[in-house]
């Protein structure tokens, strides 16, 4: 009989010897997942990357597992084994007696019963996972946990090598893509972002919308089983959209009754047996509150005047602000910082900002005019520093760098103060116009030359209350 040792062995000469070949890189990730199931003797193995947001884990290669069991959908990466996300391979000898499990029901149709599941790592950041599920229950072995670390680790090494990268990053460009097409590595590339057919006019509408404001969409990315007659599906519910920043299902009505009751039914048998699902039944008289309610757009407003297109939505900022507000917690761990923001298009930057801050840190603001005419030249300061800021660290806080002029002469005039340090963040930088090179240490978002407002911003005193930051019209 065959040892561990040589089945182990011969695995990994194998899963080098592709991985190094000319192989495209389907064909070498789909192999890979054979071969690990094959070494491990299990019933099958599944490689899945994160999606850019790190929500749900899509499939890229799978290795004897039926197309239903595939076709389950994207799993929510948090949801299902987050261990797995922070970096620990963990082993499942019983998935039924284990409340984790995101979809036993398919693991029923499946027979699988045991899972053992690794991080895929690059660079020190969980990219995926590799698991391998079995029939019978089992008690993975610590071997065979190394076994599937060392699978793992040469998985990054080959999707780097592979430049799946390239790869990746129109992934993340297009930041979409149908989880339901990706059962099997050979029906990528990954992106079918749009539709080319909707199946209702009013679908297409709604997808136009979701554009304007920004929000992310899949079209029928999964589809939920209902009926089984001898474990066979017979009856099964696709919802029209699927919104990943909200996690939310959506399906469209129209108002014709029969339809509505049907879809009813099926809606409320869909929560029965999937009650962590989150699914509304929508017609288009909700869409606007239903914007409304995830802050796209204020309540009571279904056109707001004068803007023409939404650049970044209220959770692409929250986004962005968290991010910079971690780089800016671990860059001035153990320093005594100083917030200082200019009123008033800094209010929703900095407030934002600096609740995400991890560390503790003070905040002060100015105020200045700035000359409308030629006959007032220079900025004026109306409201100075509250706080002294000598040997302080100081981060000053912009909303917007356009040409420079206002940040450069306030930079000038913080440095005349003494802080022991001096720097930068703000949220859009729009370089195209600028006049003066300021040193810039943190940016949200390049914007082109294009007049926005909204997030704090305003044109002749308006629209600063907006959610979210627009082109005007
Ligand atoms: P700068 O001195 O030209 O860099 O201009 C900076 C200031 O101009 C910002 O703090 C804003 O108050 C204002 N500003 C520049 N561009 C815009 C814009 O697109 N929308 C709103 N205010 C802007």
């Amino acid at each position: 009989m065959e040892s561990t040792e040589n089945r182990y062995s011969l695995a990994l000469k194998q899963i080098t010897k592709t991985a190094n070949s000319a192989l495209p890189v389907k064909k070498v990730i789909t192999s890979i997942a054979g071969c690990t199931a094959k070494a491990l003797q299990t019933t099958g193995c599944a490689i899945m990357i994160l999606n850019p947001q790190k929500e749900h884990l899509d499939l890229i290669g799978a290795y004897g597992l039926s197309d239903m069991y595939l076709r389950k959908g994207a799993l929510n990466a948090r949801k299902s084994y987050p261990e797995i996300l922070d970096g620990k391979t963990i082993a499942v000898a019983d998935i039924f007696a284990d409340k984790r499990s995101q979809y036993p029901e398919h693991a029923i149709s499946e027979k699988i019963t045991a899972f053992m599941g690794a991080p895929i790592v690059q660079k020190e950041e969980v990219i995926g996972q590799i698991r391998v599920y079995n029939r019978e229950k089992r008690h993975f072995k610590p071997i065979e946990k190394d076994f599937l670390s060392t699978v793992s680790n040469l998985i990054a090494l080959t999707l780097e090598k592979m430049e799946l990268n390239q790869y990746l990053s129109s992934y993340h460009e297009a930041n979409i893509l149908q989880h339901q097409k990706l059962t099997s590595f050979s029906r990528l590339p990954l992106i079918p972002i749009r539709p080319t057919n909707f199946s209702h006019p009013s679908e297409e509408e709604f997808a136009r919308l979701l554009d304007f404001y920004q929000v992310e969409w899949l079209y029928e990315p999964r589809s939920f089983p209902l009926a089984w007659e001898d474990k066979r599906i017979t009856e099964m519910f696709t919802p029209d959209f699927f919104l990943p920043e909200i996690n939310l299902y959506l399906e469209l009505t129209t108002t014709k009754q029969s339809l509505m009751t049907e879809k009813n039914r099926k809606l409320r048998r869909l929560k029965e047996i999937y009650p962590d699902i989150n699914v509304r039944l929508l017609n288009k008289g909700d869409y606007l509150k239903l914007f409304a309610k995830y802050g796209f757009i204020s309540l009571g407003e279904n056109k707001i005047a004068g803007v023409q297109k939404i650049l970044f939505n209220r959770t692409q900022i929250q986004r962005r602000v968290k991010s910079l507000a971690k780089q800016i917690s671990r860059d001035y761990q153990g320093k005594d910082l100083v917030l200082i923001g200019i009123l008033k298009g800094v209010l929703c930057f900095m407030s934002d900002l600096m609740q995400n801050i991890s560390i503790p840190v003070s905040v002060d603001f100015m105020a200045i005019s700035t000359p409308t005419n030629n006959i007032d030249t220079a900025i004026q300061i109306t409201k100075d520093l509250d706080l002294d800021i000598m040997h302080k660290d100081i981060l000053m806080v912009e909303d917007i760098v356009d040409t420079g002029m206002t940040l450069n002469y306030i930079l000038n005039y913080l440095a005349a103060r003494n802080p022991a340090s001096l720097k930068v963040c703000t949220l859009l930088d729009k370089s195209a116009r600028r006049l003066i090179n300021v040193p810039l240490d943190y940016v949200g978002y390049e914007i082109p030359d294009q007049f926005v407002v909204g997030y704090g911003l305003d044109f002749r005193g308006k629209y600063r209350n907006l959610p979210f930051i627009a082109v005007l019209e």
